[in-house]
């Protein structure tokens, strides 16, 4: 292995510049040359391309985003746009490439992979719905966010004893929400993995009241309900104001948590590792901190993450 490429792909996560530097830097100790790919899939199908040294990846590390950009490119599933892909792969001699993304890009990898072009893949997302890793990088930094917005309304719902829901991003992955309603301890949890009913929710949120409960904060993921409905339902049924907040795209920046830095250093170094002793079409992971890896077709095709139902046991246990 001499020359590798890196690039980020889909939703962009803090921690993804860390782990672009851990890459950059591992490899060049190793001396090999790394080329930093512009926008994903799609700078790859463009050839878009820039050779990286020690000094490109300096004072990144504090960086929310990705100084390499990012982007979603489903044509990438095209054969024709592959074709061109690893044209362009071979026409820069690149011997393998390092991809940081979530699992839309893991698929990406996959199917270079399948065609003979070694790849290794990073969790790089803020949902934390990755197979084979318990946490991916950027998750902790939107908790952290969350978390705080959370505070935020919980100060406002109080003073004027009002409901509120907060929507928290996560695609189909509740995560995010019950990690955020244990910390921001919000009184009702809605997630993805657990079917919703409206009339259950008036139901406990009316008991709270006659319990003398005087604001709730309500955390459901996106995608379940347009959140700005139930807010007019639930007021309509319980009688209490309700506000509705959509946290949307703050939840993806911010500079990273000290967690993320740390988790993607060690990922990107690791996928250099992983190269180094002949290791291809593998995933990164980290499982009760240690660092491991799987193919990548497995990770895609039979991982599960498993849901943490203990996690919203122990929410309704504290609410
Ligand atoms: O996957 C990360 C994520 O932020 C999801 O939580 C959200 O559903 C999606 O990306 C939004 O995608 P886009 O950036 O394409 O609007």
């Amino acid at each position: 292995i001499k020359k590798i490429g890196v690039l980020t792909s889909g939703g962009d996560s803090p921690g993804m510049n860390a782990a672009i530097r851990g890459v950059v830097r591992a490899g060049l100790s190793e001396g090999i040359e790394v080329y930093g790919i512009h926008d994903g899939y799609l700078g790859l199908f463009q050839d878009r391309m820039i050779q990286l040294s020690r000094r490109s990846v300096s004072d990144i590390i504090n960086r929310g985003g990705t100084f390499l950009g990012s982007a979603r490119f489903p044509e990438f599933k095209e054969d024709a746009t592959r074709t061109i892909v690893i044209n362009n792969i071979n026409q820069r001699s690149l011997d393998a490439l390092i991809i940081i993304g979530g699992d839309g890009s893991y698929l990406g990898a996959k199917r270079l992979s399948d065609i003979g072009f070694p790849c290794i893949g990073l969790p790089g997302t803020i949902d934390n719905d990755v197979a084979g890793t318990d946490y991916t990088i950027g998750y902790f930094t939107a908790l952290e966010t969350i978390v705080d917005a959370i505070d935020r309304l919980r100060d406002t719902s109080s003073s004027h004893q009002r409901i509120s829901i907060v929507e928290v991003m996560g695609r189909c992955c509740g995560d995010l929400t019950m990690a955020a309603a244990i910390a921001g301890g919000c009184e009702f949890i809605i997630v993805p993995e657990v079917e919703f009913n409206p009339q259950d929710l008036v139901n406990e949120i009316k008991s709270g009241i006659s319990k003398g409960k005087k604001h709730a904060i309500v955390a459901i993921t996106e995608r379940i309900c347009n959140v700005f409905y139930l807010a007019r339902y639930i007021e309509e049924k319980t009688g209490r104001e309700t506000r509705a907040t959509v946290l949307g795209y703050i939840q993806r920046g911010g500079k990273p948590v000290a967690y993320d830095r740390i988790l993607a250093s060690r990922m990107g170094a690791y996928s250099i590792d992983l190269l180094l002793k002949g290791y291809v079409g593998r995933c990164i992971g980290v499982q009760n901190e240690k660092l491991v890896h799987h193919d990548i077709n497995d990770a895609i095709q039979h991982m599960q993450r498993p849901f943490r139902r203990d996690l919203l046991k122990t929410a309704k246990k504290l609410f």
